[in-house]
């Protein structure tokens, strides 16, 4: 099975997003990531979710955040920590590691999101970045379980997308990083311009465990021609 998660980023309103959820109700396994106003509404069509993020304190003067206590009292999952564009436009970068403390103390699954520049990549800094922004959120934390999305900075909202070989070789390293450093196994997704066309290419990576899908997930019926094509079993 390859994990799915579709996140609306500030898309969608409130019709559009009820009629997202009658067309796919039945899709029990995919997790959404709408805005906070909306996780209700998945969450009672009995659907997976996620936020979009979570505040670093725990309650408080702080408006316009929202708690992971807040996020645990509707029985969110999971939650979306450190997307580039919270790193870019929210200066996310020295917050991350509270967040997914707060979270942890809530038993809501970390969806981590790390992800090089391109001239991380010309620079051959790829793996340099991808570890310190790593360790930058999980030293400390005592982490049980966590999932990681691999998104290249450059290939959001893009349609550029790395080669098969060279997504292969990074996820095999972020994951013998957080093996070999903080002792767990963690689902490795990639995101970054992943589409209904492009996603044949990206299954045939084994070590590939699932898809952060932003623009394309905004159309269920593209999600659940992702979905379909991601999830024939082989064995
Ligand atoms: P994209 O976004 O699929 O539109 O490239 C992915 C993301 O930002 O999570």
């Amino acid at each position: 099975m390859k994990k799915i998660l579709c996140n609306f980023k500030m898309n969608l309103k409130e019709n559009e997003i009820e009629e997202y959820i009658n067309n796919i109700k039945d899709y029990k396994e995919i997790i959404f990531a709408p805005s906070y106003i909306y996780l209700k509404s998945f969450k009672e069509a009995g659907l997976k979710v996620s936020s979009q993020d979570v505040s670093e304190y725990i309650n408080g003067a702080h408006t316009g955040d929202i708690s992971a206590e807040q996020l645990k009292s509707i029985n969110v999952e999971y939650c979306i920590v450190g997307h580039s564009e919270r790193r870019m436009l929210h200066n996310d970068d020295s917050r991350i590691n509270e967040k997914i403390k707060r979270l942890l103390e809530n038993n809501i699954i970390p969806i981590l999101c790390i992800g090089d520049t391109l001239e991380d990549k010309n620079t051959n800094n790829t793996l340099n970045k991808l570890y310190n922004q790593i360790d930058n959120a999980l030293s400390n934390t005592n982490i049980k379980n966590i999932i990681i999305a691999y998104e290249p900075v450059y290939s959001i909202g893009t349609n550029i997308i790395p080669t098969n070989e060279n997504l292969k070789e990074i996820i095999i390293k972020i994951k013998e990083k957080i093996e070999n450093t903080y002792q767990i196994q963690p689902l490795v997704l990639y995101g970054g311009s992943v589409n209904e066309n492009n996603i044949s290419i990206l299954n045939s990576i084994n070590e590939v465990d699932g898809y952060l899908i932003g623009g394309c997930s905004l159309d269920y019926k593209k999600i659940i021609e992702i979905y379909k094509k991601s999830n024939i079993r082989h064995n």
